[in-house]
């Protein structure tokens, strides 16, 4: 399911050449007929944004993006007749009108399940018909863009390392519970390391997807969809080569990490220092782990987790006919973000949702109830304290 490395993209250290040039392809507005896409078509036919940089930018080149970039993401329930998940995007943009997507035309390709048969059922009080409701298979999802600084460093940091973190944490947690603490949670599941999703394990697989479902670029290892069809369109000439796309990821995985800023005055940065010890100690630190894997100061175990409020549905029956598979991640779970440059990545959450730090946190229940719970119950100084910790930690500071 991952897209693997191909020894012409993972051999020797970029070349400055290769950097300056992928970083020229970063920041490119491409246009119908670019005279950088050779054969292809350059821009589009659907699109989100014109260049890379469009969305990636708050902090410097490579950064976050603001909410009116949002990318809007669907999923398909399986079905008779399709047992995959089908995912897509519904592109904001289209080279002719015309070829503008949009929800409706997903909800036709994947319609709504009406008149669903009867079930009959029994109880020890008679036997009753109960009439499924329709049914929606599509799940659409707003997701804001990530600062992709230190992506390099992510897409080298030893696997092995972070899985065998997960397992020691979930045996913590076994062992606690043995020992009558509750409180503790196993570690969430792995996937990838990259996307909300953790839906890539590699950077070049990331970037290639980016080129074509985001700009509409083909490329050896993505073709570009076809427009209002959810489908690639393997036809389509490639706007991008092999080089162009070796120096694109190459500059993506050359960005700088993001690095703590500690204040200047000592009283301060003992109230950040202090911040931190109140970090880890209310539980923070076990999904957003600060170092993993070789990486300093990273601040996630790129596990996913169902961190949204349940909703108590006692009383109603659970429609269980059609599910995603128990592999696939729930439309709840998503990846820890690494907490590296937060204060300069707002808004935050998958879906750009919360805008300050103070509400993202708010915002963390479900596997993270506990911890969140705690910084409530902490005092105000620990509170303050925790959100000049966040603030310290800043996207790298751009040449
Ligand atoms: C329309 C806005 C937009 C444009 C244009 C865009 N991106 Fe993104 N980028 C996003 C969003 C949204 C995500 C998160 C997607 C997800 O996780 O499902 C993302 C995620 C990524 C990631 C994964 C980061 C991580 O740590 O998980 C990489 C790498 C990336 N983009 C590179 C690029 C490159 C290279 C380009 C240019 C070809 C590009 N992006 C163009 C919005 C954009
Ligand atoms: C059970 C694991 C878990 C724990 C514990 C946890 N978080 Fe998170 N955190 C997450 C996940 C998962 C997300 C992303 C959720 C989403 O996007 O829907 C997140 C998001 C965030 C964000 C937003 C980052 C961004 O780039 O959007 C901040 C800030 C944050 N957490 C801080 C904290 C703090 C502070 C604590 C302790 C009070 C904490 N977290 C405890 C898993 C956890």
């Amino acid at each position: 399911m991952f897209a693997t490395g191909y020894w012409w993209m993972t051999t020797a250290a970029a070349t400055p050449e290769q950097l300056t040039h992928g970083k020229m392809l970063f920041e490119h507005q491409w246009t119908v007929g670019d005279k950088l896409a050779g054969e292809g078509d350059g821009l589009g036919p659907v699109f989100n944004a014109d260049s890379c940089v469009a969305c990636h930018f708050q902090g410097g080149v490579g950064g976050g993006g603001p909410n009116q970039n949002n990318v809007l993401a669907f999923q398909v329930i399986p079905m008779r007749g399709r047992r995959n998940v089908a995912s897509g995007v519904v592109h904001s943009m289209a080279v002719l009108d015309e070829l503008l997507e949009s929800e409706l035309q997903v909800s036709t390709l994947f319609p709504m399940l009406t008149n669903r048969p009867s079930v009959r059922y029994t109880n020890e009080c008679g036997t009753y018909t109960y009439q499924p409701p329709d049914f929606d298979p599509v799940h659409f999802d707003t997701i804001n863009t990530p600062a992709l600084f230190g992506a390099g460093l992510i897409d080298k940091i030893n696997f092995a390392s972070v899985q065998i973190h997960g397992v020691k944490r979930s045996l913590g947690a076994i062992s606690a519970c043995l020992d009558g603490d509750m409180s503790q949670m196993l570690a969430g599941r792995l996937k990838g390391r990259f996307g909300w999703k953790g839906q890539f394990n590699s950077l070049e697989g990331f970037v290639a997807a980016a080129c074509a479902m985001e700009v509409g670029l083909s490329n050896p290892l993505k073709p570009q969809p076809i427009p209002g069809a959810q489908k690639p369109d393997e036809k389509a000439k490639w706007d991008m080569d092999r080089k162009q796309l070796r120096d694109l990821v190459a500059f993506v995985a050359s960005l700088p990490a993001p690095k703590q800023v500690l204040p200047e005055d000592a009283k301060e940065r003992q109230l950040v220092l202090h911040g931190e010890t109140v970090f880890s100690r209310i539980g923070c630190a076990d999904c957003h782990t600060p170092n993993l894997g070789g990486i300093n100061g990273l601040y996630s175990d790129l596990r996913l987790y169902d961190i949204t409020q349940k909703i108590d549905t006692y009383g109603m029956v659970e429609d269980s006919e059609f599910k995603l598979p128990v592999s696939h991640p729930t439309f709840e779970e998503w990846k820890t973000p690494p907490l590296w440059g937060v204060a300069d990545s707002a808004p935050y959450f998958h879906d750009g949702g919360s805008p300050t730090l103070e509400d993202a946190i708010d915002r963390h229940g479900g596997s993270a109830a506990n911890s969140q719970k705690q910084f409530t119950l902490a005092g105000a100084p620990d509170r303050r304290d925790l959100l000049a910790f966040l603030k310290s930690l800043r996207a790298p500071a751009m040449p």
